[in-house]
């Protein structure tokens, strides 16, 4: 490893945020140098013990509808797929699922959907209002895509707590290359901004490996991470979709993924980092090896049988075994077996957050 990229990670371990071009060089030399890795990982994993001790926070996930009027290229609930089996959970259904994951311990649910028209803010803020009210130790998390201000206004005021929506890459260019035209990373950015403006613990996050994807763009997605101070932030390899156009393109690599993780950790110590579900499908032991890398967030699915097959991102999606909420037991001994601890816990956002 050269001493620049040995001298950059430990300054970004105090703090530090690299120039472009120094982190753009180093995510390119990572790539084939599995040191530089190794060293990404444990400043990552000491920045996360250092913070979070051993705790590792689970959220029941719950697929609330795979419609999508968005036709972006890499998922498969683009609205062009017209071979997907489309589905849609009523709010009794949502409802019966928290009541399940309480019961297993979860104290935050996240409630996901694509850009469906019928879950409109004010029936979304009635599914919120009714999950707070049943479970008012619990913290509800909405990831339903871009909304407008007054929308994401009326879901804080009805009780929910965070909002999930990734930026998926930080340049602009490639952002129109993975989107159909008329979406922009500038109105992606200004809902992340409305979301932390509003008080909500914000997530955004990328996918590594898409498409067009460069050493460069990443190096941008790290500094807009930075600049933008999200609670949270999830990252993982795009996987491919056979019904999109995508679908011929090869997987992002997971050892790139954990780097990326690991240089996440490092601008972000306080933030919230899953391992997920797509580490999980492209490698057996990915969600060990995300939290290895200084992920400290787990999202088991607790959706109803009818939905997880269904809510098909990319291919082989994992949605059995550790990845089911009622398989928790497997988790928690997965993850004892590295020496962490799966907490009942609404597992909060505790850094200083600005812009709230
Ligand atoms: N591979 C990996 N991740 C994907 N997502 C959507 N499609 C794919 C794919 N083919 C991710 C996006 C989105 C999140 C819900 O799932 O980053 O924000």
């Amino acid at each position: 490893m050269e001493t620049r990229h040995r001298e950059l990670l430990d300054s970004m371990r105090e703090g530090g945020v690299a120039p472009h071009g120094d982190l753009r060089r180093l995510i390119a030399d990572a790539a084939g140098d599995a040191d530089i890795r190794e060293r990404a990982a444990g400043l990552a994993r000491e920045a996360t013990l250092a913070v979070f001790g051993d705790a590792v926070f689970i959220r029941g996930l719950i697929e609330c509808s795979n419609h999508c009027r968005n036709d972006c290229l890499y998922c498969g609930l683009r609205a062009g797929n017209s071979r997907l089996d489309r589905y849609r959970l009523d709010p009794e259904e949502i409802l019966a699922c928290c009541g399940a994951g309480y019961a297993l311990g979860f104290r935050t649910f996240v409630l996901q959907g694509g850009e469906d028209g019928f879950f409109t803010d004010e029936r979304l803020a009635a599914i919120v209002a009714s999950i707070r009210a049943a479970h008012p130790d619990c913290a509800v998390t909405l990831s339903f895509g871009e909304r407008s201000p007054e929308g994401y206004a009326r879901l804080r005021r009805a009780g929910a707590d965070r909002y999930l929506l990734r930026h998926e890459t930080a340049d602009a260019e490639h952002y129109a290359r993975l989107h159909p035209e008329g979406m922009t990373l500038a109105s992606r950015i200004g809902c992340l901004r409305d979301l932390k403006r509003l008080g909500f613990q914000t997530g955004a996050g990328f996918m590594v490996g898409s498409p067009f994807q460069s050493a460069a763009t990443l190096a941008s997605d790290v500094l807009l991470l930075h600049a933008l101070q999200p609670e949270m932030a999830g990252i993982g390899p795009f996987l491919p979709h056979g019904d999109t156009p995508f679908g011929g393109c090869p997987p992002g690599d997971v050892d790139l993924t954990l780097f990326m993780l690991s240089l996440v950790r490092l601008v972000l110590p306080h933030a919230l980092l899953p391992a997920t579900t797509a580490l999980g499908t492209a490698r057996e032991d990915g969600r060990e090896r995300g939290i290895l890398s200084g992920a400290n967030v787990v999202m088991p699915n607790l959706s109803p049988a009818r939905a997880r097959s269904r809510y098909a991102l990319y291919d082989g999606k994992l949605h059995e075994g550790p990845e089911a909420a009622e398989n928790l037991s497997a988790l928690r001994d997965r993850l004892a077996a590295i020496g962490r601890r799966v907490v009942v816990d609404r597992g909060d956002y505790r850094g200083r957050s600005e812009n709230r």
